[in-house]
């Protein structure tokens, strides 16, 4: 498969092919994502959820990212830059941002916000590390929004949120994801921009969609917010197959003859002999 490269993302914009995004978090989960045939690889912080089982999101990444390099050869390869790496000061996020590259084996960074990091994205993307924006529900500032709710719902949310969006463009995003906003807003930013959206829970009028692995194959299943549409109930198919194992060893019906490494017959006791 062609290495998708971000001349090609630009491409399938500019051609409204819609751009598809899923996120991966160790070797196997990005080895799906590439033989699927995905657009772009992101490894975003919502594993420390889904994967490593916290509260809320904020991993040690580069270990993920680096797995997931190995795994995932033909997508373009996103990271999240995770909370308290590129809010402090602009040149720690400049330097954050080229270890993702460096380190993390990753082509772009995504971070947070809008108006109020236009500077820190501008200066990422003067140094040729290109920036994913992420505007609307933005997880990483849960507790200031008062949790995991729609944004942009009233008329002035809705100017402030268009706002925030046409000032990661004018930074230098090549992109940006859309999280949980009212389909119309969300059909709105994308018609005003110049550089695709990235939708999640934002309808079908961005310029292409992105879900968590692990919510869309029904594995991590602690909570499911709307959009989370799940594409196969892979949980319980691992759950059966693992009860099977269990089950047979106790039976003794594991491991069987097709599974055991013969020798020729009395070669042992010859031997012993
Ligand atoms: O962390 C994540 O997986 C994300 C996507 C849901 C956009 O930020
Ligand atoms: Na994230």
């Amino acid at each position: 498969r062609q290495k998708v490269t971000i001349n090609i993302i630009r491409k399938l914009y500019s051609d409204n092919e819609p751009i598809t995004v899923l996120t991966a978090h160790d070797y196997p989960s990005a080895s799906f994502v590439d033989k699927a045939g995905i657009d772009i690889c992101l490894v975003g912080d919502s594993l420390a959820m889904v994967a490593l089982g916290h509260e809320s999101t904020s991993p040690e990444m580069l270990h993920h990212c680096r797995a997931v390099a190995r795994g995932a050869k033909s997508p373009f390869m996103v990271a999240d830059m995770p909370f308290g790496s590129y809010e402090v000061s602009i040149n720690e996020a400049v330097k954050n941002a080229i270890r993702f590259i460096k380190d993390g084996k990753m082509e772009a960074v995504k971070l947070e916000g809008g108006t109020e990091m236009a500077e820190t994205i501008r200066a990422i993307t003067r140094i040729g590390i290109p920036v994913l924006g992420h505007v609307g529900l933005t997880p990483q500032r849960q507790s200031s929004l008062g949790g995991y709710r729609v944004q942009g719902k009233t008329l002035e949310k809705a100017k402030k949120l268009i706002e925030d969006a046409k000032a990661i463009q004018e930074a230098g995003c090549f992109g940006m994801v859309l999280e949980t906003i009212p389909e119309p807003v969300a059909t709105h930013i994308t018609k005003l921009l110049k550089i695709p959206t990235i939708g999640i829970g934002a309808g079908p009028g961005t310029s292409g969609q992105v879900l968590v692995q692990l919510d869309m194959l029904g594995i991590f299943d602690r909570f499911a917010p709307r959009f989370a549409k799940t594409y196969a109930n892979v949980n319980s198919v691992i759950t059966d197959a693992i009860r099977t194992y269990h089950k047979e060893v106790k039976e003794r019906k594991f491991p069987a003859k097709e599974h055991c490494y013969p020798m020729e017959d009395g070669e042992l006791e010859r031997f012993l002999n």
